[in-house]
């Protein structure tokens, strides 16, 4: 079932950089703090492109995809595997759990879908048990502590697995899997310091590197046709005309530089990520679409000014099935944050918007758009990225007419009851930039065409 694509570029010819690029590359980016819906818009664009490209994160992300009927969710995998015939491309710049890719690709062969079209980089660093170990003992610590410090990870061990990355002498990338004794002095050399820090807590099991090293085995035997060097094959792709989607993991207000530190991920997931994390440069890169819901929701700790805890964030979770792909943990719900989501727009050069789950707020009476924040007696435009002035920020809102009206199956912009337009246009108005796509429901049908008349 995982056999891996004959029709690719040779694989030991190099793309001279002379020849002119005729592709292109396009990125779907997350514009709050995850959860936006790219799945589905990624889902929906996936027949224009040869190649879907992941560059960012791991198996902290969550895309849920419904497709053919069936609902899918994709925490490693490009939301590109479900389609065949396209690339499902893991560059370099992720942290990759290899059991949980592995058990990925077997849910989705029971289900009968071809993942062959998946190619994983060499490059691409492991997470492996200890690094989960770390950054659950990490955040029980931190919440013993009881300071407010515990970031509400997602416990993949995303953290440690970049930190180690980071740290380089120990790391181990998924090239290595293919070396059997680099692996397994790299994992010797990993447990001695892992273990060190986990005698800090008596409960824990210390790691055997040659257990791990075993049961790596049959995954390296596994995922072995699928590694290869992926920036010459995504350089050589976009000299043969071919055309890529970079997904974005996470998102915008997540990222370790641009995001709202320290209550973020440890990746660049910003469309800004791409050049590093795919090694495509950011002059190859066009059409940025940025994915926002009609609302913010946050999962995990930090700063969120138009946080609800009223009737309102009951009923925009409960409509919007607000729980965690990853972790079901029930997420943080408040108003839309025009100031936060004009920030990301810069951050990424959007070219256009997708605005996501507009029909949750239907039924509501009116509509809060937070237009700016009071923080220190001062008005303040500007997006507050230090998480401790966040959240003293108060929002200041516009409050608009809200719409009764079912929108599920409005298709195309004059289906939308003109409060709902007015509330599209102050997003579009505020941030400068274009509404594409406006979804209406989970199907991939309930999204309106902004551009199509
Ligand atoms: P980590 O990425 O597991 O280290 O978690 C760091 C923070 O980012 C936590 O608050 C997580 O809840 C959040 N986070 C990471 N990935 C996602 C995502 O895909 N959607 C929403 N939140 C995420």
């Amino acid at each position: 079932m995982t056999k891996p694509r004959t029709d690719l570029p040779d694989s030991a010819a190099a793309p001279s950089p002379a020849d002119p690029v005729t592709g292109h590359a396009n990125a779907v980016v997350g514009l709050q703090w995850g959860d936006e819906g790219k799945g589905k818009i990624i889902d929906l664009l996936t027949p224009n492109y040869d190649a879907i490209v992941r560059y960012n994160g791991g198996a902290n992300a969550g895309h849920s995809v419904q497709f053919a009927g069936k609902r899918f969710a994709l925490h490693l995998l490009p939301s590109g595997i479900l389609h065949p015939g396209v690339l499902a491309i893991i560059a370099n710049g992720l942290v990759v759990d290899p059991f949980a890719l592995v058990k990925e690709l077997d849910t989705l062969n029971q289900q009968n879908i071809d993942t062959s079209g998946l190619i994983l980089s060499d490059r691409a660093h492991l997470v492996l048990p200890y690094h989960q170990t770390q950054d659950a003992l990490r955040e029980q610590l931190l919440t013993k502590d009881d300071t407010g410090r515990a970031i509400g990870t997602t416990k993949r061990g995303i953290g440690p697995a970049y930190a180690e990355k980071a740290n380089r002498s120990s790391a181990i990338r998924a090239g290595d899997l293919l070396r059997p004794d680099t692996l397994r002095e790299r994992l010797e050399h990993a447990c001695r310091f892992h273990n060190t820090l986990h005698a800090l807590d008596p409960d824990t099991t210390p790691h055997d590197p040659e257990t791990i090293f075993r049961s790596l085995q049959p995954i390296a035997e596994r995922l072995r046709p699928h590694i290869t060097d992926t920036t010459y094959l995504l350089h050589q792709l976009l000299r043969d005309n071919k055309r890529i989607l970079f997904e974005g993991a996470n998102a915008t207000l997540l990222d370790i530089d641009h995001g709202t530190f320290p209550f973020v991920t440890s990746s660049s997931t910003t469309a800004l990520g791409i050049p590093s994390g795919a090694g495509i440069p950011g002059k190859h890169i066009t059409d940025i679409l940025g994915i926002a819901k009609a609302y913010s929701t946050r999962v995990g700790a930090g700063p969120f000014p138009t946080e609800l805890h009223d009737d309102t964030a009951h009923t925009i979770r409960e409509r919007g099935r607000e729980y965690g792909t990853t972790t079901g943990r029930p997420r943080r719900c408040g108003w839309l944050d025009l100031v936060a989501l004009r920030y990301s727009t810069m951050i990424n050069a959007a070219d256009a918007l997708s605005i996501m789950l507009l029909d949750v707020l239907s039924g509501l009476p009116e509509l809060k758009l937070c237009i700016a924040y009071e923080f220190n007696n001062q008005r303040i435009d500007r997006f507050l990225p230090d998480a401790t002035d966040l959240a003293r920020a108060t929002p200041i809102y516009e409050t608009l007419p809200g719409f009764s009206e079912d929108i599920t199956s409005a298709r195309t912009p004059d289906d939308l009851p003109a409060n709902a337009r007015a509330y599209l246009q102050r997003i579009e108005h505020f941030t400068g930039t274009p509404i594409r796509f406006v979804s209406v429901g989970p199907d991939r049908e309930q999204t309106i065409d902004m551009q199509r008349a």
